[in-house]
């Protein structure tokens, strides 16, 4: 398996808009939820979109970092997210998660978490399939700083709640090298 964080990206794709939501709306299906209770949602910004998210994330961190800063970040969300084909945004709908609190009061505190896991399980997917088809992918975080521009601009329902930011585009350059830690201190086998 290939995966890895792309950081370098070019606009081009590999395959049509029409095979990623394919691959998407797969993903979407069938990844598992926590009693199957479907609570990940996703929205993919193509073009003029994908470009505008890009340039909110941008506003923002100008509005918060040192100016002298902020040039290096512009650099790196034009280079490394901005230049990519598209990007796919993460939610979670807070509102099927209060449902199951309220239903399964025993285990109430779990959802949550188990809502988190779900998502990450469908972040991964979303990942590996891209990657295969021949992209290069990575995962952001500017949430929770950009959630009011993503809702307004995307008319998001206000029970979605924002997960993650996935830029992903034609791999321009090949990923550093990666640290392992040994898989003996990981690992336990019984047998
Ligand atoms: C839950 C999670 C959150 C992450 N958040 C970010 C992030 O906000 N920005 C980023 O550039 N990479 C993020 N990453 C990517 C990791 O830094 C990356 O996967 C790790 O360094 C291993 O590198 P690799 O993806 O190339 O194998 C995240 C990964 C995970 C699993």
């Amino acid at each position: 398996m290939n995966r890895r964080s792309i950081y370098s990206l070019g606009s081009d794709s590999p395959i049509s808009d029409e095979a990623i939501i394919e691959m998407i709306n797969f993903a979407v299906k069938y990844t598992p939820s926590p009693f199957n209770c479907q609570s990940g949602r996703v929205v993919v910004l193509f073009g003029e979109n994908h470009a505008k998210l890009w340039n909110i994330v941008k506003k923002t961190l100008k509005e918060r970092i040192p100016a002298d800063k902020f040039p290096a970040t512009e650099k790196k969300v034009d280079e490394s997210f901005a230049s990519g084909h598209a990007t796919v945004l993460f939610f979670e709908d807070r509102s099927i998660i209060k449902n199951l609190e309220t239903s399964f009061p025993q285990y109430a505190e779990n959802f949550p978490l188990w809502s988190e896991q779900s998502s990450a399980m469908l972040q991964y997917v979303v990942w590996v399939m891209l990657e295969d088809a021949g992209f290069g992918v990575s995962l952001q975080h500017y949430n929770p700083i950009i959630d009011v521009e993503v809702g307004k601009n995307w008319n998001i329902d206000p029970n979605w709640k924002l997960i993650s930011q996935m830029p992903f585009g034609m791999p321009t350059a090949e990923p550093g090298e990666k640290q392992f830690e040994p898989l003996e201190k990981r690992i336990k086998i019984f047998r």
